[in-house]
């Protein structure tokens, strides 16, 4: 059984009790060693085996699987934040059903939900955007018909532009013709590790204060009115709206 394991987006307690208890036992250890904190695998058994995956390819990770496998050892492969999200996860679970290797997942907090709250800030606010959006821009991996990141803009929706700090100047021109362009945007760099650093902005100034700060990777941008301080209180918590928990009260 390979176990996959969400991290989490860099401090070691934001790593699922599961996932640690996963990864103190394992036999054999693949983490992605360009993103995932080393502290993660602090506690790891003493003679375990790890692999930094960062420098091998598809295949390599494979057969450090398959040997574990066919030698009876706890095999855990260790993903930053969620494997979910950029992850390149699906092309190993496949390679596992295809060698009938069995494999469960752990999830992760994604370091999306750590750049909320290093923002202390929500995402869904009533009357501004109930809709989250996560991508990135076209970079070597090309972005499938309808995805491009000016066709996502035009839902004016909370997004989340992963792997694109370094095209901040194309970033921002473009989501400059849907959005004002004076909506807001943050970056955050490294959420929830100690050089943690955010650099707020507008659409106009970010990619110019992104060079300031000197961030070129390991960063989120988000960008919407959510980072405002204008929205509708929600029904959930009015006191005079009923639902299947509590009875509201007469306005
Ligand atoms: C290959 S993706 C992996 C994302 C990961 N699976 C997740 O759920 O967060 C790597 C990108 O995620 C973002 N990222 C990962 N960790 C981050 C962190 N702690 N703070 C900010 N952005 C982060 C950056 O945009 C980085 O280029």
């Amino acid at each position: 059984m390979v176990s996959f394991i969400g991290a989490g987006p860099g401090d070691p307690e934001l790593l699922t009790i599961k996932g640690k208890k996963l990864i103190d036992s394992a036999d054999i250890i693949i983490y992605a060693g360009s993103l995932v904190n080393p502290q993660v695998l602090a506690d790891a058994k003493e003679g375990a085996q790890i692999y930094n995956s960062a420098t091998m390819t598809l295949e390599e990770v494979l057969a450090v699987m398959k040997d574990g496998e066919d030698k009876g050892l706890k095999v855990v492969r260790v993903h930053t934040g969620d494997p979910a999200i950029f992850g390149a996860h699906r092309e190993q679970m496949d390679a596992l059903d295809r060698m009938g290797i069995e494999y469960e997942v752990i999830p992760g907090v994604s370091s999306f939900l750590a750049t909320a709250a290093a923002l202390k800030k929500e995402y869904t606010l009533p009357g501004v955007s109930q809709t989250v959006i996560l991508t990135r821009m076209e970079g070597r991996t090309p972005m499938p018909e309808g995805e491009k990141l000016q066709d996502l803009a035009r839902h004016h929706a909370t997004m989340i532009i992963f792997l694109s700090i370094g095209m901040m100047d194309e970033l921002s021109a473009t989501l400059r013709k849907e959005y004002r362009p004076d909506t807001s945007v943050a970056v955050v760099y490294k959420a929830s590790w100690p050089e943690q650093k955010i650099v707020r902005g507008t659409l106009l100034d970010i990619a110019e204060k992104v060079k300031e700060a000197g961030i070129t990777k390991t960063a989120l941008t988000v960008v919407g009115d959510f980072l405002g301080d204008d929205y509708e209180l929600s029904k959930l918590y009015d006191k005079t709206f009923t639902h299947e928990f509590r009875k509201g009260v007469d306005a």
